[in-house]
């Protein structure tokens, strides 16, 4: 099985609205009751990504349970990880201790009150940190805002069209994205990837299907010598 290829993204319970899932009461309660939500493997599309980088500074918003986060710090890199829910928080950390990495958690909302240092990042790592406009503008500004010149920002979350053609993820449109939002979000950096992908999710009843997925690589850049 390829790293994060089960149930990456179970569908989520149904709540009166997207407001109601994602609060930090909402999230603590999944983290508190169902496990490793989405593994301890990260995700595909980054470990392809990121298999091999030199060893940067990497920032991950909206880490979770910190499967993304403690593979890059096994990977070499300095890695921070930001997420509001202190359970989720406190299951990375179990799990860089357990990796016999250190990275640093760290609880707080990015929308509110994570307050981004300009150009402290290389790698702005964000992995289906799904958010409904105004807070993903806010949440992508901040994360261009972090990366450094020449550095660059990963993102990977369900796309838009995953409701009605793709499988399991959040089924509120309002917290999902397509290729117009992102250009539009990270409009001043070089876009390299901007584009839906496919992932195999294998449900409860063993069945396997596809999620739709939009993957972006977005660059910052460099400042001109002299
Ligand atoms: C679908 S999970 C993905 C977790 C992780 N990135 C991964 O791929 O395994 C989304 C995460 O974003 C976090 N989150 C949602 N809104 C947030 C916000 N405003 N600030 C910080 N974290 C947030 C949630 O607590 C949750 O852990």
């Amino acid at each position: 099985m390829q790293p994060g290829n089960h149930a990456e993204a179970p569908a989520q319970a149904p709540t009166a609205s997207y407001r109601d899932s994602g609060t930090v009461e909402a999230w603590n309660e999944r983290y508190a009751t169902r496990g490793m939500v989405w593994g301890t493997d990260p995700n595909r599309f980054l470990a392809d990504y990121a298999t091999g980088l030199t060893p940067r500074r990497v920032l991950d918003l909206g880490c979770g349970q910190g499967r993304n986060a403690v593979w890059l710090a096994t990977q070499g890199h300095r890695v921070t990880g930001i997420d509001l829910s202190p359970v989720a928080i406190e299951q990375a950390r179990r799990l860089a201790v357990d990796h016999a990495v250190e990275v640093l958690f760290e609880v707080a909302n990015v929308v509110e009150e994570w307050m981004p240092p300009p150009g402290a990042f290389d790698l702005v790592v964000l992995s289906y940190l799904q958010l409904a406009p105004h807070d993903r503008r806010v949440a992508h500004a901040k994360a261009a805002e972090s990366v450094a010149p020449g550095g660059t920002v990963w993102l990977i979350a369900h796309h838009s069209d995953n409701i009605t053609d793709g499988f399991a993820g959040p089924q509120y449109p309002e917290v999902l994205f397509d290729e117009k939002a992102l250009a539009a979000d990270f409009g001043e950096l070089e876009l390299l990837r901007n584009e839906k992908v496919f992932r195999d999710v294998e449900g409860e009843d063993g069945v396997v299907r596809v999620a739709h997925d939009i993957l972006l690589v977005a660059t910052k850049p460099a400042v001109p010598d002299g």
